[in-house]
């Protein structure tokens, strides 16, 4: 049985959640799922925005079957090629043969390079600024190059004041009937799921991201429809803000995120002494062991935070594999603008500050606020007063002269 809902009168969401998706892109954990947005437009021309991922395609054909009520498919608009919304594509030219595919010419090579078809006669080429109209609904074209592939563009329904954004504005979770972001707490229960998805997805290409911004900037939204989790059509100011702030690294707020990874616990007592420490001065803790959280969470917060604080044991003459795997995250998303404490801990050969500190230091707008703090096997009572000299540095540029 379908489950479709109207975004407008003319405009149907007809995706699908999932929820056994246990790593979306192989690699980011979904525990409350993920949805793959599809959109059908009813006009005088009937056109689908993007397909679905290959796990829910029998959902979405169901849907779109049902939306279409009897009607042919006119176009197919493609955003975006990643096959988490492109894979259903040849599926649905065996249903619809005569659809005919609004691209552009980086997603026309693309089709080529996925696809053992034959497009020819099928594709209706546009670029920037470029305009189509269905009948009552008209539209404009706007590339948005690595946001987050480079062949990526959205689409403006000048009618409507409605834009189908592809990558950008989605959040992780599946929708679970809820369409509209303004049909739940969105900044409450949401955002973190978002922030997650944007710095995993979309974090490295920051200014390709206030490119687009610039462009959308220009127009008057209404709605704004993502290729993953709610659409906007209110609020939308506060989700852009997020957006301004994330895509320019900059912190949504005063407070130390602190990662740890430890294996016998000493290096997580260093950090457990400092975030107390850090807490009994006023300031705001986010505490991580790289062991148990997975990267993906630690990063959201890592932009989240003004500062970061990294504490790792040495293991193999390098650092511990958890911690290495969260600084490879880091550096490969591009965070910037943070101020970083180190913290290492070897009993014979301490290396990991050493090798953290050169891995961030290519890292623009990193700024280290310590000599290295170095444990070797356990913190001693004498080390103490170098916690308290990072207590007092962090202190120094988060706590309000006046409380200090
Ligand atoms: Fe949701 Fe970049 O694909």
């Amino acid at each position: 049985m379908h489950f479709t809902r109207k975004v407008t009168q003319d405009l149907t969401w007809v995706g699908a959640d999932d929820r056994r998706l246990a790593c979306f892109e192989g690699v980011y954990g979904v525990p409350d799922g993920v949805s793959y947005n599809s959109y059908l437009l009813q006009d005088e021309k009937t056109v689908l925005f993007d397909t679905v991922d290959k796990a829910v395609y029998q959902t979405f054909f169901e849907n779109l079957n049902a939306a279409l009520a009897g009607r042919k498919l006119d176009y197919l608009v493609i955003s975006h090629m990643e096959p988490d919304h492109a894979y259903t594509i040849e599926a649905l030219l065996t249903r619809y043969p005569e659809v005919t595919i609004l691209c552009n010419s980086k997603i026309q090579a693309m089709l080529g390079q996925f696809f053992d078809l034959d497009f020819d006669g099928k594709l209706h080429l546009v670029k920037e600024g470029d305009t189509f109209s269905s009948g009552r609904h008209s539209f404009t074209f706007i590339m948005a190059p690595m946001v987050h592939w480079p062949e990526v563009m959205m689409t403006y329904d000048l009618t409507d004041k409605l834009l189908f954004s592809a990558d950008a504005f989605g959040t992780f979770g599946a929708l679970n009937g809820r369409l509209f972001a303004d049909e739940g707490d969105f900044f409450g229960e949401n955002l973190d799921e978002a922030r997650r998805y944007y710095t995993n997805i979309v974090g490295k290409y920051g200014a390709q991201v206030q490119a687009v911004l610039k462009k959308a900037a220009k127009l008057e939204l209404d709605y704004v429809c993502p290729l993953h989790g709610p659409v906007w059509r209110s609020r939308f100011g506060d989700f852009l803000e997020k957006y301004q702030l994330w895509s320019s690294y900059t912190p949504e707020e005063n407070s130390v995120c602190i990662a740890y990874a430890s294996v016998y616990g000493h290096t997580e007592n260093a950090a457990n002494i400092l975030a107390g420490k850090l807490v009994e001065r006023g300031i705001k803790v986010r505490m991580f062991d790289t062991s148990v959280t997975p990267a993906s969470y630690i990063l959201s917060n890592a932009f989240r935070c003004s500062h970061l604080v990294l504490a790792s044991t040495t293991y193999n003459m390098g650092i511990f594999v958890t911690m290495e795997n969260l600084i490879h995250d880091l550096v490969n998303h591009n965070l910037q603008n943070r101020a970083v404490v180190l913290l290492e801990n070897g009993s014979w050969a301490p290396a990991s500050g050493k090798l953290m500190r050169e891995a961030l230091g290519t890292l623009k707008g990193v700024r280290f606020l310590n000599d290295t703090v170095t444990i070797k096997s356990a913190l001693k009572e004498e080390q103490l007063v170098q916690l308290d000299a990072v207590v007092d540095a962090i202190a120094a540029e988060l706590v309000p002269a006046a409380e200090q």
